[in-house]
């Protein structure tokens, strides 16, 4: 089984999620400003690995700091923290890890003394809370696993959206960790995979990954989902989260909401797994979450080659906010919250 992301004595290495299905390469980065460079340009991507992708930058960075005091180790970190916090906005899986770095990073520094070699154990832990990061991110996914499998139906086809899977997380995944435990519960599920136009995660990573554990997939380009909803061909539709607000609207890979619109005009249960990490209690509504706009040359070309003429104009919002209304219910590693969100998610944080 592949990993997607590891940290090793030489650095973080991650399986280039740009090359495939057709290349399974392994890159080891050195720097945390490679790191921040994989994670702007999806070398590493979904909401979850982009958060242990982050942390792992932090302990790169401060590792290689040549900081010779407290202060300038503090304004090291400072630099580190930003330049990975502005690779990409949506997901506060992100902020959340760097953040969880910071608190062990003042801890350690207040328990050390000021000078150089003293650093040596703030590096250490660090690097100890980064992998702690990837190490409960699998364990969570495996428990949101559990908590999902009731949900999905004993047989038929559930569709999914993007890549949500081992890929997208430390492993094993969120939507895909449910489907995953659901087929290892003994029910006999197929997926439909939307491709996921402009960067196909779809059709280049989830049926990838399906595909490795031998679980039926089936691509389908995303204007045909409606057409399968209403054939009555999709028993539930469940994705991932990049962020969830506190009412429930949820952030998600562009054309999440068509998604759900379309699950509820045909009557089939739309799901949201998502760990704690990916829930934003600050806000209140789906509005406030920033949507990452990236080039429109993604959409202009595939494998860069052009698809629309040159000098035409294109947009390129990277997700998009579906209104709580539309979510049947959101699976987390504490179980599965129901509406009101603005009640069921606060308790889940409360226990
Ligand atoms: O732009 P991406 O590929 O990082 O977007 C990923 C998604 O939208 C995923 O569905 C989300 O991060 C959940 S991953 C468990």
């Amino acid at each position: 089984m592949f990993k997607t992301i590891e940290w090793t004595e030489e650095g973080v290495r991650m399986i280039d999620q740009t090359r495939l299905p057709a290349e399974e390469i392994y890159r080891t980065y050195t720097g945390y400003r490679e790191v921040a460079e994989a994670i702007r340009s999806m070398v590493i991507r979904g909401a979850p690995a982009i958060g242990v992708a982050a942390a792992m930058g932090v302990a790169l960075g401060i590792r290689h700091s040549a900081a010779k005091n407290a202060a300038e180790l503090r304004a090291d970190f400072d630099q580190i923290a930003e330049t990975l916090s502005k690779t990409r906005p949506t997901a506060v899986n992100l902020f959340w890890a760097v953040k969880r770095m910071r608190t062990v990073f003042e801890n350690s520094m207040s328990r050390r003394p000021a000078v150089a070699p003293g650093f040596d154990a703030v590096r250490k832990a660090l690097e100890g809370e980064a992998q702690r990061i990837l190490a409960e991110d699998i364990a969570i996914n495996e428990a949101m696993g559990r908590h999902g499998v009731e949900l999905m139906p004993e047989a038929g086809t559930v569709l999914t959206h993007c890549n949500a899977g081992a890929l997208a997380t430390g492993g094993y995944g969120t939507a895909l960790g449910v489907i995953r435990a659901a087929v290892v519960a003994g029910k006999k599920l197929q997926v439909f995979a939307d491709e996921t136009r402009p960067f196909l995660q779809g059709a280049r990573l989830t049926a990838w990954e399906l595909a490795q554990d031998h679980i039926p997939v089936t691509i389908i380009t995303d204007n045909m989902a409606g057409h399968f909803m209403k054939q009555g061909e999709i028993r539930a539709a469940i994705v991932g989260a990049d962020r969830i607000a506190s009412n429930g609207d949820t952030a998600n890979k562009i054309g999440t909401y068509s998604v759900a619109v379309l699950a509820h005009e045909n009557a089939i249960p739309f799901y949201v797994a998502a760990p704690l990490s990916t829930i934003d209690l600050s806000l209140a509504s789906g509005e406030q979450i920033p949507i990452e706009e990236r080039s429109p040359a993604e959409v202009t070309h595939l494998a860069g080659v052009a698809i629309a003429p040159a000098q035409v104009s294109a947009r390129h919002p990277a997700f998009d906010v579906t209104p709580h209304r539309y979510i049947t219910a959101i699976i987390t590693e504490r179980g599965v919250a129901r509406a009101p969100y603005s009640d069921s998610l606060r308790a889940l944080f409360a226990e």
